[in-house]
């Protein structure tokens, strides 16, 4: 049986774990072959292992997303291995939880260059070849509600997802004429419990969760049903565009209600309409 991305190959930082690993292991299940791009080289591998043991064509490449010496060598890896890329996808990320003023340099720096100047490296490495090879191409980035509507102890996480967004938008300019897309898709506050070194408190998620339309976390194969689709040919008119994949998180906030007083003239308005129908 055909299977969607039969023959394409498909690059994937931050894959040793988390939602990026998810990402990796459904594009691989639709029959792409995939790099593992990560630091954490013991999950990596291990991941690796698993799916080429069962059936799938995977790589794990040691890859520092802040070096740019790095990134290209993964990518001239992955091309010598797979003889060609499709897709990036940037999903590596950390997390630096502190109020601005109580950030060190090293902090922001870490969460920028990990997550803003990582995306800005692969897509560079991997635009050069997608344009090389002359048939187009995608570029996804995941980036996060927080690249659009702040909360505290966001700073560096936030400038960076925001940085990302403009930096896909201005590729999606750039590359148009490749038929190259450039596209992020922002998770919302996602369940990675079990499949994560990162964790989240139940007092967080249970704050998020009061606060989203559809009233709980994301599952990551929600974020990759989106990235899915993103790199999927029922995209290829779509370039340029940020879709949250949040339960409704960004659409409003739930604690705003509207005036539970009427005012005289609705209250007439109200009555009249009443009588109106009534008639
Ligand atoms: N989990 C969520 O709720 C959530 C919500 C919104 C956005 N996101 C975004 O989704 C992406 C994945 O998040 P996650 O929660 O699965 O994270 P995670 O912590 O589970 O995974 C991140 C991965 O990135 C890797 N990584 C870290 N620094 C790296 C570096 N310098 N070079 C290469 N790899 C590096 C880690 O080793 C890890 O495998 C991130 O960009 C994150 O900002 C996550």
């Amino acid at each position: 049986m055909e299977r969607e991305f039969d023959g394409k190959v498909v690059v994937v930082s931050g894959a040793a774990s988390g939602i990026s690993r998810v990402v990796m292991t459904r594009f691989v299940e639709a029959g792409a072959r995939a790099a593992i791009l990560d630091i954490d080289d013991e999950w990596g591998t291990e991941t690796a292992r698993r799916l080429v043991e069962q059936g799938h064509d995977v790589i794990y490449c040691h890859t520092d997303v802040r070096d740019s010496g790095q990134v290209n060598q993964a990518i001239a890896t992955t091309v010598e291995r797979f003889g060609r890329v499709d897709i990036l996808v940037h999903g590596a990320g950390v997390g630096v939880h502190k109020e601005v003023v109580d950030l060190s340099d090293d902090e922001w720096d870490l969460q920028v260059d990990v997550q803003l100047r990582g995306a800005f490296l692969l897509s560079r490495a991997v635009g050069r070849r997608l344009i090389e090879q002359g048939e187009g191409g995608r570029i996804i980035l995941l980036g996060s509600g927080s690249g659009n509507n702040a909360r505290p102890k966001s700073g560096p996480h936030g400038a960076s997802k925001a940085g990302e967004i403009q930096l896909a938008k201005v590729m999606a300019l750039e590359l148009g004429k490749y038929n190259i897309t450039s596209n992020v898709v922002s998770p919302g506050l996602t369940d990675i419990s079990g499949i994560s070194r990162s964790t989240q408190h139940p007092e967080y998620q249970a704050a998020h969760n009061a606060q989203v339309a559809l009233g709980r976390l994301a599952q990551p194969d929600e974020i990759a049903d989106a990235v899915l689709f993103f790199a999927s040919d029922r995209a290829r008119f779509i370039t340029g565009q940020m879709v949250n994949i949040d339960g409704g998180y960004s659409a409003g906030k739930l604690v705003v209600q509207g005036p539970l007083e009427l005012t005289d003239y609705e209250k007439e308005w109200h009555a009249a309409d009443f009588e109106r129908r009534s008639r």
